[in-house]
C-alpha cells in the first residue's frame, strides 16, 4: 500500500520540524500579537501614572537585588490569590511597566498590592532585617541599601518614553534634582508603596 502522507511526515525528521515549527509559529503569532493592539492591555486603567523618578530609582533597585526571583506581582483572579492579596491584576496595571515585574515563582508573597499595606518604616525595618519584623522570614536582609541613592533617573525616564511612558520635559529635567539627597532604601519604599494602588475597586 502506498504510504499516507500522514506516515511520511511522522517518519520524516525533516518535515516534522519544518511543519512543528510553522505550526507553532503560527498558532503563537494569532495568540500574542492582537494583544499588542487589544485596548485592554495598551489603555492604561484610570488614576495610573507613571512611576515618578524616586519610585523608579527604586524600581530599578528591585531589580538589581533580584527581588523578582521570590516575589510575583501578578494576583490570579482565583479566590485563595484574591482573598489574600486583593483584587486580581488587570492587564492595564502594567501599561507603564518595561518590563512587567510579574515573576513566576513565590517563595514570597505576591507584591503586586502590597502598597499601602504596612508603613514607610515597617518596610524599613523589614528590607534592613526581615527577622525584627517577621521573626520566621526566611528572606534575605538588604541592610547595604541605606546608603545613598546614585543614579541618573532622568536618563532612564528619557529612555522610557522611547516606549511610550509619557514624561513630560519637566518632569524630566526636575528628575535627578527631586532624588538628591535619598537612599536606596527610600526609593525601595517609595516603589512598593505605590504598587497596585492605582486600581479603584470597591473592597
Ligand atoms: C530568597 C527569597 C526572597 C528575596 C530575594 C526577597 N524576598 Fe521579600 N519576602 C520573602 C519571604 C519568604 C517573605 C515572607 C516573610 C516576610 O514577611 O519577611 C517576604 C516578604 C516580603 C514583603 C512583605 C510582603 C507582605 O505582604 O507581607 C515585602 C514588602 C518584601 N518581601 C519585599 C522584598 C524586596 C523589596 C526584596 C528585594 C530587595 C525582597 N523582598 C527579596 C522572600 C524573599
Amino acid at each position: 500500500m502506498a504510504q499516507s502522507k500522514h506516515e511520511m511526515i511522522e517518519k520524516s525528521v525533516g518535515w516534522m520540524i519544518v511543519l512543528t515549527l510553522l505550526t507553532v509559529s503560527v498558532g503563537g503569532l494569532v495568540e500574542i500579537v492582537p494583544l499588542f493592539f487589544q485596548k485592554s492591555t495598551t489603555t492604561p486603567v484610570e488614576g495610573l501614572e507613571p512611576y515618578d523618578a524616586l519610585e523608579l530609582a527604586g524600581r530599578d533597585v528591585y531589580l538589581r537585588e533580584g527581588c523578582y526571583n521570590c516575589h510575583s506581582q501578578m494576583i490570579r483572579p482565583f479566590r485563595a490569590e484574591t482573598e489574600r492579596y486583593g483584587h486580581y491584576s488587570v492587564a492595564g496595571e502594567y501599561v507603564y511597566d518595561h518590563p512587567f515585574q510579574w515573576g513566576s515563582k513565590r517563595t514570597g508573597p505576591d507584591l503586586h498590592r502590597v502598597g499601602g499595606r504596612y508603613s514607610d518604616e515597617w518596610h524599613r525595618v523589614h528590607l534592613i532585617n526581615p527577622r525584627d519584623v517577621v521573626p520566621e522570614s526566611n528572606m534575605p536582609a538588604f541592610p547595604w541599601l541605606d546608603r545613598p541613592l546614585k543614579t541618573d533617573i532622568a536618563a532612564r525616564m528619557k529612555a522610557l518614553t522611547a516606549v511610550g511612558v509619557p514624561y513630560s520635559d519637566e518632569q524630566i529635567s526636575g528628575a535627578n534634582a527631586s532624588i538628591e539627597g535619598k537612599t536606596e532604601l527610600d526609593a525601595v519604599v517609595a516603589y512598593l508603596q505605590g504598587l497596585g494602588t492605582a486600581l479603584k475597586t470597591v473592597k
